[in-house]
């Protein structure tokens, strides 16, 4: 059973890999740079969502390419990271938030697999678009870890890689988002589509615009991952090694999805 990483802002490395091999894997979508590795005799595979330092922005990550090669990969579970500014008082800098909804505010991203052509049209029912057992799983472990980590909350999605104004989260916020971030969608739709099951772990860098008092920089962002990392990492570790070879979930494994792989 194997089970991927995928790191975000302030996650670039993957130290904690032992015997770590660097495997590139051609798609359809282009070539990824994976890092296949093991904890405590659990495969991980290890890819960073926007590069060695921070060179790809938001909305041109090729959300495609990374969770195709994972599936070539045979990963059976994602845990994938995000920093995100929060838009209530509850979640605060420096907490944890495991997702359970989102909302999609972003704009022109290539979005699903089945564009038809070579693929089928495929409606994927993205009711609970986050796994039910991987999100328990790491919501037990964090709080045996005794972290600040909440069990659910929405993401709202923008395009970036600017960030909001103080209108569009007062918005968001009347919509029933608790945090906000850049890069969770497509990426968890697509791990659905392809029958992997995906969970995203949400570390507040900051209030969201208009709530904190000061101007947002991505330097804030940055240092807040920093502060947090070896309890983020700690986290998806134990997480790991409490996981089990085979699990009951309702992430729906459709036939299409085997039709995704590498070129
Ligand atoms: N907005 C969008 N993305 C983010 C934020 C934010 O406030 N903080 C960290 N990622």
């Amino acid at each position: 059973m194997r089970i991927a990483f995928i790191g975000g802002t302030g996650f670039y490395e993957a130290k904690f890999l032992e015997d770590p091999r660097e495997i590139p894997v051609k798609t359809p979508y282009g070539e990824v740079k994976t890092l296949l590795g093991k904890h405590k005799g659990k495969e991980i595979v290890f890819i960073t969502r926007h590069g060695k330092g921070h060179a790809v922005p938001p909305h041109l990550v090729n959300y495609r390419a990374n969770i195709a090669s994972l599936k070539t990969l045979g990963v059976k579970g994602i845990l994938a990271s995000a920093a995100v500014g929060s838009l209530n008082m509850d979640m605060e800098p420096g907490h944890l938030v495991i997702l359970d909804q989102f909302l999609d505010f972003t704009k022109g991203r290539q979005g699903t697999f089945f564009q038809g052509e070579k693929m089928p049209v495929v409606h994927t029912d993205m009711s609970y678009p986050y796994c039910d057992f991987l999100r328990e799983t790491l919501f037990q472990v964090g709080k045996s870890l005794g972290l600040k980590v909440h069990p659910s909350g929405t993401y709202v999605c923008t395009e970036g890689p600017r960030f909001e104004s103080s209108a569009e989260i007062k918005m968001f916020r009347t919509l029933g988002a608790h945090v906000v971030g850049m890069t969770g969608v497509p990426e968890v739709v697509l791990a659905r589509e392809a029958g992997i099951c995906y969970t995203s772990v949400a570390l507040v860098t900051n209030y969201a615009a208009g709530i904190s008092p000061t101007l947002l920089t991505h330097e804030e962002v940055v240092e807040m991952m920093k502060i947090n990392s070896q309890n983020f990492l700690k986290l998806l570790l134990k997480t790991v090694e409490s996981l089990p070879e085979e699990w009951e979930c309702s992430c729906e494994k459709r036939p299409e999805a085997e039709l995704i792989t590498g070129g």
